[in-house]
């Protein structure tokens, strides 16, 4: 099975290069003043049960900057003899702990391996980082994340910043080596989703779906970017719903929202369809409305156009579309309500999409309830765009026709925002109607 994905997915793409790294770190210190420092410090590992370890996660800006994919280390810009530096404090080869937990590269392997201009012993950064501290007049630093580097930063006693607005700043736009790592991200989710379907049956488990998908990623050397949500029936229509514990039935519809990291950077894909192949006709009616609104969305993926422009593309047609189907009974100003707030909202819930990165949910700006001014779409940026429409019989809030009750369709691409207008990434998993029921159960 997944040697079929294999020979479709071609050449994985390298690493961001050094060079490019370089040209990032030197972009970030421009816009810092001369007498201040920047810490940008990993994600701390986080227990799974008594002395067993999640699988660790680099931090997202430091593996930005550096590259740098371990664990506990530390990046420090910091302007010294008439330029900039970057430091990195990693942990110490040991050879009796490096026996149990792994390869540590040390601070030669940390020098000759990343693009960094010195690299310390972990042990030493008390000492050695305070005094860097003691000359600078600004700290930029990211608190929480790292105990030893917060109690550091806090003596210090100096004025302090956050160096994320600079860095989501950066990040937001997406180079084409960071494009062509996404693309890879894209086409792998994509892949998997497409043998979800094909080995999907009356009787399997969610799980059993979960598992294709995440096989393939694991077998071509990546893993999810967050939790893979499997759901049937009822379970379709809980947003964040992951415990992918039930059997799919016949005549349920199972929602897989699923996706990969390829060198941190991250594909977000949800596909909905038929657990035996063929779309009750009001699955159907809801599924091609969902995806009517899921193209005028893409369509609003248009340089210059503003964030909100593609939710309300989704909200229109989806609204309008609830009246057509008398489940909304009133007219589409009403249905959309002041700030598109309006009634629709008991059905489609959610955000339209999200910068896509690093992060899943990635920086940027642009997610409801974010602050800051409106982002103005621009060349480079990578969005999801992922309306739904959910009836979950479940709700007692909501007064609709059982005909509708356990539905939940969502239907998600990931798209680069581009000057010839929206790529999208993510073209290879099938969305059409008849190409689902086609892929269905057909293995
Ligand atoms: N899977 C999370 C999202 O679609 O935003
Ligand atoms: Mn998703
Ligand atoms: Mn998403």
């Amino acid at each position: 099975m997944y040697g079929r994905v294999t020979s479709a997915l071609g050449n994985r793409p390298e690493r961001i290069s050094h060079t490019e790294l370089r040209q990032r770190q030197l972009d970030f210190c421009a816009e810092l003043s001369t007498d201040s420092v920047a810490i940008i410090t990993n994600n701390p590992v986080s227990i799974r049960s008594r002395d067993t370890h999640h699988r660790h996660r680099f931090n997202s800006y430091l593996h930005y900057l550096t590259g740098w994919h371990g664990e506990n280390g530390v990046a420090v810009f910091h302007y010294a003899e008439h330029k900039w530096e970057c430091l990195l404090y990693v942990r110490p080869r040991d050879i009796k702990k490096e026996t149990w937990t792994g390869r540590r590269p040390g601070v030669d392997g940390a020098l000759s391996g990343w693009p960094i201009d010195a690299a310390i012993s972990r042990d030493c950064i008390t000492e050695n980082l305070t005094e860097i501290l003691n000359s600078a007049t600004k700290i930029y630093h990211i608190p929480g994340l790292d105990d030893v580097v917060d109690t550091i930063v806090a003596d210090s006693g100096k004025d302090l910043g956050d160096p994320r607005k600079t860095l989501d700043n950066m990040r937001v736009i997406k180079s084409d080596a960071e494009i062509a790592l996404m693309q890879y991200a894209a086409d792998l989710a994509a892949l998997a989703h497409i043998e979800a379907m094909r080995e999907c049956n009356i009787g399997m488990g969610e799980w059993h779906m979960q598992s294709i998908i995440e096989g393939c990623f694991l077998y071509h050397q990546s893993e999810w970017s967050y939790p893979s949500i499997v759901g049937s029936g009822d379970n379709a229509t809980i947003l964040h719903y992951n415990e992918n514990s039930q059997e799919m039935l016949d005549g349920d519809v199972v929602l897989i929202d699923a996706g990969c990291e390829i060198d941190g950077y991250a594909s977000d894909i949800t596909r909905s369809f038929p657990v035996n192949g063929k779309f009750t006709d009001a699955q159907r009616e809801i599924y091609a409305l969902v995806l009517k609104a899921q193209i005028a969305g893409i369509e609003a993926c248009q340089v210059g156009s503003p964030w909100s422009s593609m939710h309300h593309a989704t909200s229109q047609v989806l609204a309008q579309g609830l009246i057509d189907l008398g489940i909304l009974d009133c007219s589409l100003e009403d249905a959309l309500g002041e700030d598109y707030n309006g009634p629709y909202r008991d059905f489609f819930m959610h955000g339209t999409g999200h910068f896509l990165g690093l992060d899943v949910h990635d920086v940027g700006g642009g997610r409801q309830g974010d602050d800051g001014p409106e982002r103005i779409l621009a060349p480079g940026m990578v969005v999801t765009i992922e309306p739904g429409l959910y009836f979950g019989a479940w709700r007692e809030d909501i007064e609709i026709d059982s005909k509708w009750a356990g539905i939940g369709i969502r239907i998600e691409d990931d798209v680069l925002i581009s000057e010839n207008g929206p790529v999208v990434l993510t073209a290879k998993c099938p969305k059409e109607i008849t190409e689902i029921e086609a892929l269905v159960g057909s293995n």
